[in-house]
């Protein structure tokens, strides 16, 4: 039975841990790494996936850099770690959490005098990052739970569970809060082609945690809603900007759409950490995958050779679509330039 109160993602003995999400349903691999490139591999083939994972995993990528480089003062050592910035930084470009985590550890090791110092500080603050992130999502859980009713089906794409995220999940983690204040829900999970995170992850995930799930064919959102079978909707998102659009998942913008068409409520749960308060949606970069997620089914090949592919992993959802965004520091509804400003004001 897989015990999903482990970490997805954690350090431990001075490696990092985590588990590989490319194996589950299947399997509970967990993997450890002692050098940081290979925590840059894990990020871009989707070992780890999920923005507040790969915020945390660059942020423990950096530590082992720092334990990795032979600097003896405060300089050499930034200098390694900007290196290691570098390849951690490029390898997914549009969930804005790993830039975040990024930064967040090199201005940790700034304030360092001497590299050993800086070792010491950078790997206790990514610690504390992993740890945060499972009270941070707690507290968005209880902000959202007031949205959400007994006896409500909540549609949700992707995963933005506890396998997103370092534990508990930012989206399932307001599914759990609000079941876990005794309101009986149920939950449809899209299967979310191509890599199949909603199948793979979520129905696996909520399954294993005693939820009534159901999971369904991205193809058959519009046939649930217009038949009544859902009646809200929550996601997670990879970045927010301060108008209110949200990135995230490849097919969001058809759920919410459909949602909108439907008159369903979508809501979007996402940590402080995951907005861009300085974009435009124009600056984002929406990454690109390889057309064989398209072109086959794991192993099996399901198009013809030399197919053209386009395989975009994000879109982003206009703030027109969405009813409220769920923060740890509260809920913000229309007019999103208003209440997210608000919401970073308060928290200064
Ligand atoms: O490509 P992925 O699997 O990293 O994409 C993940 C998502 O789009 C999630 O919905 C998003 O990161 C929110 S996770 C809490």
């Amino acid at each position: 039975m897989i015990n999903l109160i482990l970490k997805t993602v954690e350090w431990k003995d001075n490696k990092v841990v985590m588990i590989d999400q490319t194996k589950l349903p299947n399997q509970l691999l967990y993997v450890e790494f002692s050098d940081y490139n290979q925590v840059a591999d894990a990020i871009r083939n989707m070992v780890v996936r999920g923005a507040p994972a790969i915020g945390v995993s660059g942020a423990f990528g950096l530590a082992l850099a720092a334990l990795q480089s032979s600097a003896e003062t405060k300089d050499e050592m930034i200098s390694d770690l900007q290196k290691a910035k570098k390849i951690l930084f490029d390898t997914r470009p549009t969930a804005v959490n790993l830039a975040w985590g990024l930064e967040k550890i090199m201005k940790t090791a700034d304030s360092g005098n001497s590299a050993d110092q800086i070792r010491e500080l950078i790997i206790n603050e990514a610690k504390k990052m992993a740890d945060q992130d499972i009270e941070i999502n707690k507290a968005m859980g209880k902000n959202g739970s007031v949205l959400f009713d007994n006896n409500d089906t909540i549609m949700t794409h992707c995963n933005a569970g506890a396998l997103a995220t370092v534990g508990y999940g930012t989206a399932l983690g307001v599914i759990r809060a609000t079941k876990e204040r005794g309101k009986n829900v149920k939950v449809i999970a899209t299967e979310t082609r191509p890599i199949q995170q909603g199948s793979r992850l979520t129905a696996f995930e909520l399954k294993h945690d005693g939820f009534d799930v159901s999971l369904i064919p991205d193809t058959a959102v519009g046939y649930t809603m217009a038949n009544k079978l859902v009646n809200k909707v929550i996601v997670g998102a990879d970045r927010i900007l301060r108008t209110g659009h949200v990135f995230n998942k490849i097919g969001t913008y058809q759920v919410a759409t459909m949602a909108k068409q439907n008159k369903i409520p979508f809501y979007v749960a996402a940590p402080l950490s995951t907005f861009d308060m300085k974009s435009h949606p124009e600056d984002v970069i929406i990454e690109m995958r390889n057309g064989t997620e398209v072109t086959g089914i794991g192993d099996k090949k399901t198009a013809p050779d030399g197919i053209n592919v386009i395989n975009p992993a994000f879109d982003m959802t206009p703030p027109e679509l969405i009813t409220a965004i769920i923060t740890e520091k509260g809920v913000a509804k229309p007019p999103y330039e208003e209440s997210i400003k608000k919401l970073f004001e308060a928290n200064k």
